[in-house]
């Protein structure tokens, strides 16, 4: 297994070079690298993310580490090429421009591929990633970890994002302890590789329903591994490197990233979102379930302040209040 994976780790490493070897020196780049430059990405990114573009070719690949003697049918097996129901092999990534994954030495061990706008059918995936292999353990691997950890570890801080390209983006604009997950949910793994680098996390996903969805998830999972978290808020419909594109930096600092919410703060704000009060039935279900959330803070001062801050918010006592929230505790 270990011979294998050599090969797997020398074909990624090659993969890559000539990716990023048609991206900017031949014709075949030239649409994907004016993609890049609309998305404001500079030359100096792409060269130091090793960005590449993978031709709209079946055979390119393939041909390429044919010459090389490559065993193709392990390099279908490490997730570079395919191979079809008959038994035909051909180039996985066609027509995608290429974001090399690293493991936290930084060897390339699998690729995030994104399809040009225009040029491939609605039916693939925006991004296609390299499958799970003897090499690449996805739930293992934090895209960008080894660019950001000595940053992450001076700063004491992570930015966790949903995609590559938020990562890419806030790199360029100076903020450069982001990392994102490879397209799949947050998972212990991965958080533990986290708290082993620092004990605190900022939470950077989409402002969407899906973002807020995966923020609630990453929470849990992220205090389980002991880290602090705190959700930073992105306006409704944006994500990170949107923001950013429009906003630019100062504001992303300012306006989103020093804005980001304690755990508590984020589940209230969430819960607001999603009971509508016309009556005072639907009142005191939210407060019974703000309460709820109050009560699963550890520290009995901070139970106090939210407290404190829910009565005020809707004009109940606070002895009320506390007395119904030991009523809720006792229910929950
Ligand atoms: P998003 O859909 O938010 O993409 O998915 P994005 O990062 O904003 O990409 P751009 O700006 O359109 O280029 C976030 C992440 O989810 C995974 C990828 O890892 C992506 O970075 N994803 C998304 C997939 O794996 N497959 C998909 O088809 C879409
Ligand atoms: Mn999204
Ligand atoms: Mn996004
Ligand atoms: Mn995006
Ligand atoms: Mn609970």
């Amino acid at each position: 297994e270990k011979r294998l994976k050599h090969l797997m780790q020398e074909a990624h490493q090659l993969a890559s070079k000539l990716y990023q070897y048609v991206l900017t020196e031949t014709p075949y780049g030239v649409d994907a690298m004016k993609y890049l430059t609309q998305r404001g990405m500079s030359m100096k990114t792409v060269s130091e993310y090793q960005i590449g573009f993978a031709p709209d070719s079946w055979d390119f690949l393939t041909q390429f580490l044919k010459k090389r003697n490559f065993s193709l049918d392990v390099m279908v097996e490490a997730g570079l090429l395919a191979k079809s129901d008959g038994g035909k092999i051909f180039d996985r990534f066609r027509g995608r421009v290429m974001f090399p994954i690293h493991d936290s030495q930084g060897n390339v061990i699998g690729f995030g591929g994104r399809m040009l706008d225009t040029s491939q059918a609605k039916s693939q995936p925006k991004y296609l990633n390299s499958p799970e292999s003897v090499l690449f353990n996805k739930s293992a691997t934090l895209f960008n970890l080894h660019r950001a950890r000595p940053y992450i570890r001076k700063k004491k801080q992570a930015l966790l994002f949903e995609g590559y390209v938020d990562v890419v983006s806030a790199w360029q604009a100076g903020f450069t302890t982001g990392v994102a997950t490879l397209g799949t949910a947050l998972t212990e793994q991965q958080a533990r590789i986290i708290r082993r680098n620092v004990d605190s996390v900022v939470l950077c996903y989409d402002g969407d329903a899906a973002g807020q969805e995966a923020t609630s998830k990453a929470i849990h999972i992220l205090q389980q591994a002991g880290l602090t978290v705190r959700v930073a808020p992105l306006p409704q419909g944006t994500d990170p490197d949107d923001y950013i594109r429009q906003h630019g930096a100062d504001a992303f600092s300012q306006q989103v990233l020093l804005q980001a919410m304690p755990v508590t703060a984020f589940r209230l704000k969430h819960l607001r979102g999603q009971i509508v009060i016309n009556d005072e039935t639907d009142k005191a279900r939210f407060i019974a379930k703000a309460l709820e959330i109050i009560n699963d803070l550890d520290s009995p001062i901070e139970r106090d302040l939210y407290q404190r801050q829910l009565a005020e918010e809707h004009s109940l006592s606070l002895n009320d209040l506390k007395w119904e929230s030991k009523r809720v505790f006792r229910q929950q």
